[in-house]
């Protein structure tokens, strides 16, 4: 008789059969790092979540060091807006100014570099504003030139979340012109306008000041739109796709990672993880168990990086294992 339960009779023998398991060196983790002095302050929606000043952030940076992190996805909270979001494409800027820290601290932890207006304009959209609206070809050039900022500041990876048309051509042409060919482009290809965002809202200061972001980011009841943005950005050179969310969007995962053989990250983001925190916190769920069988999914689906807030936690837990 066929038994599948042969395979599951203990622990050693289902690790020896398990399809998928988490590495510490396929995390990224995001950072949060705020114009000022001696800043650590805890982000509400986002338990266990800071805002950095640079001169605090050095506590953070030995923890993710020591866990084994591949690398961090950094965003900077300047003191000063803008309807342009000069911040952004300021050498002098917050998130530049950061770079060239932890780059001179810790030079082997990849830095990657999310490049976005929406910290950095007064109006709180990724683009620059004419009339009420969010102007792409306009927007581009200020893209391209805070990428070769943040490349110039020792960033690793450039990834913009902008989600403008051709913005990938723009910023690899720039990077390109500028001498920084080994710099890589990590793109969030298919990022979805999603209710999920609202903790990292609140943590980076980014919210739209009018209306939303539904021109620009994707429609969420659409999942083979997710392929045509991902050709697109391959075509114009990004090195690595990602989607975001991940936990609502498995099925997205899987359609690209199936259909292109670069690799894919997924963005475990906010929202997704305030709503484990919280049931965790009413114990209403295992946090750990929650959260590995989460990151378990969305490796499964196919995502070969895996960014999230959780990723200190797990690294705890693999180490513990
Ligand atoms: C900026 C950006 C956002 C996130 C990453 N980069 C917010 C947004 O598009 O409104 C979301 C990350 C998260 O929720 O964890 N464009
Ligand atoms: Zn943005």
């Amino acid at each position: 008789m066929k038994r599948l339960r042969r395979l599951r009779v203990n622990e050693t023998m289902r690790s020896l059969v398990r399809e998928t398991k988490i590495q510490v060196s396929e995390l990224v983790y995001p950072i949060f790092v705020m114009d000022g002095e001696n800043i650590k302050n805890l982000i509400p929606s986002m338990p266990g979540i800071h805002q950095f000043s640079i001169d605090r952030l050095n506590e953070e940076l030995e923890r993710i060091v020591q866990s084994g992190i591949s690398g961090i996805l950094i965003f900077g909270i300047p003191q000063h807006k803008d309807e342009e979001g000069s911040g952004a494409y300021d050498d002098n800027g917050i998130t530049q100014r950061a770079i060239r820290y932890i780059k001179e601290k810790y030079p082997k932890l990849l830095i990657i570099a999310d490049v976005c207006l929406c910290e950095y304009t007064s109006h709180g959209h990724c683009g620059i504003i004419k009339n009420g609206r969010v102007l792409n070809d306009e927007t581009l050039p200020l893209l391209a030139k805070a990428a070769v900022s943040l490349a110039k500041a020792g960033a690793d990876i450039i990834a913009p979340s902008d989600m403008m048309d051709g913005r990938v051509k723009a910023i690899r042409e720039e990077l390109d012109g500028n001498g920084f060919f080994e710099i890589a482009i990590m793109a969030y290809s298919a990022k979805y306008s999603s209710g999920y965002y609202a903790p990292f809202r609140e943590a980076a200061h980014s919210a739209p000041g009018f209306g939303d972001r539904k021109t620009y980011q994707m429609d969420y009841a659409n999942g083979r739109e997710a392929i045509l943005e991902v050709e697109a950005d391959l075509e114009e050179g990004a090195d690595i796709v990602m989607v975001k969310p991940a936990l609502a969007y498995l099925d997205v995962i899987k359609g690209v990672a199936d259909s292109f053989d670069c690799p894919v990250a997924a963005y475990n983001v906010s929202g997704e993880y305030s709503m484990v925190k919280a049931a965790a916190a009413n114990g209403w769920v295992d946090e750990k168990k929650i959260v590995m069988e989460n990151i378990t999914a969305i490796k499964r689906a196919g995502a070969r990086i895996i960014i999230t807030y959780h990723a200190l936690d797990i690294a705890g837990w693999l180490k513990e294992a």
